[in-house]
């Protein structure tokens, strides 16, 4: 049986078709996807927290409420991530309770400060301008679940990156100190954005097995490349400049490169030692037991309603 399926699978594979939940698949391929969609949920979930500390000091009514209607967007990612996960085969509260231990990964650019109004827009722009880049070819991820949620996320992460680039655009074109705020904001997100695709490729040990079941379209030096020319048309709108001297377009390999990155800050977010790894895991902690009661009377609810179906 196994066999059969394994010819299945490779099959679906080289066809560049989709693998569906109830389909055979080998237990690596099921043990990569889970990794990487409930990282991606965490990402969404914990990436809420710098944009929500700033919904009560938005600088107008319009602008408080466009924030809200991102970060409840980021939620609802979270959740579509979550239920595409458990159709692996774990459960949502078991991804919740490796995240709260602090025993799951996600995406290492929530560990840093959103320190000003312009972090908003830098956030926006640039660090949801490089979740599409990396998400958009996850579209056609081998993963039908994982493939059709991108989709729709995609979509609302085009409209994120406007609302970040318009917030600049704002401050670009306003006093010289609004400008300077919005300067210093993209010269303080744009290497950490730089990092969301991952270390270079060399260093990038899950690539190669990704890529070969259609999971990766694109190497994670690839998208990052393509993300720093996108940047570079767009930052001359904004009237800005990207902190980075050395972007340039290489005539030769017809690719964008870039300075270098500091891979050992990375290293330090990664194992838990960034600038703000310890509170947001804190916040979700508190948050989760905030929530505790919710879930109680949820389940009991539930409960209830099974008891009287059955009378
Ligand atoms: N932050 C935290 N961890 C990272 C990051 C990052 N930016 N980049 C890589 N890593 C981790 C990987 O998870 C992996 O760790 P693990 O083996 O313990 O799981 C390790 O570093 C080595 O990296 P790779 O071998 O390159 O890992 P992978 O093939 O999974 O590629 C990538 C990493 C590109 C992030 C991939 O997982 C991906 O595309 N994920 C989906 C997108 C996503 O999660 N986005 C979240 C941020 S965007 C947002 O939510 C708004």
């Amino acid at each position: 049986l196994e066999a059969e399926g394994q010819a299945y699978f490779d099959r679906v594979i080289s066809e560049d078709s989709r693998i569906e939940p109830r389909d055979w698949m080998p237990a690596a391929y099921r043990k990569t996807l889970l990794r990487q969609i409930s990282q991606h949920a965490h990402s969404e979930i914990i990436g809420m927290q710098p944009e929500a500390n700033w919904i009560s000091r938005a600088p107008s009514l319009k602008r408080k409420a466009i924030l809200m209607a991102k970060v409840q967007d980021e939620a609802g990612h979270g959740l579509y991530l979550y239920s595409a996960a458990e159709t692996l085969g774990q459960s949502r509260d078991q991804m919740m309770d490796d995240l709260i231990a602090g025993k799951a990964r996600y995406s290492s650019i929530f560990n840093y400060p959103a320190l000003t109004w312009a972090d908003m827009g830098a956030i926006g722009w640039l660090v949801d301008g490089a979740a599409i880049c990396n998400q958009v070819p996850l579209c056609r991820a081998s993963y039908g679940p994982y493939g059709r949620a991108m989709v729709r996320i995609c979509k609302e992460e085009s409209f994120h990156q406007r609302q970040g680039f318009e917030i600049l655009l704002e401050l670009s074109n306003g006093t010289p100190a609004q400008k300077q705020m919005a300067q210093d904001a993209v010269n303080r997100w744009y290497a950490p954005a730089l990092m969301m695709f991952g270390p270079p490729d060399d260093d990038s040990p899950n690539s190669k097995q990704s890529t070969a079941w259609n999971i990766k379209r694109f190497s994670n030096d690839e998208l990052r490349s393509r993300f720093v020319g996108m940047m570079v048309e767009q930052v001359r709108v904004l009237g800005l400049t990207l902190p980075d001297s050395e972007v340039r377009f290489n005539e030769d390999t017809r690719k964008w490169e870039h300075g270098p990155l500091d891979w050992n800050e990375f290293k330090e977010v990664l194992a838990g030692r960034g600038p703000c790894n310890s509170q947001r895991l804190e916040r979700r902690r508190q948050a989760h037991d905030d929530g505790a009661w919710v879930r109680e009377a949820a389940a009991a609810y539930a409960h209830k309603q099974s008891m009287k179906t059955k009378e």
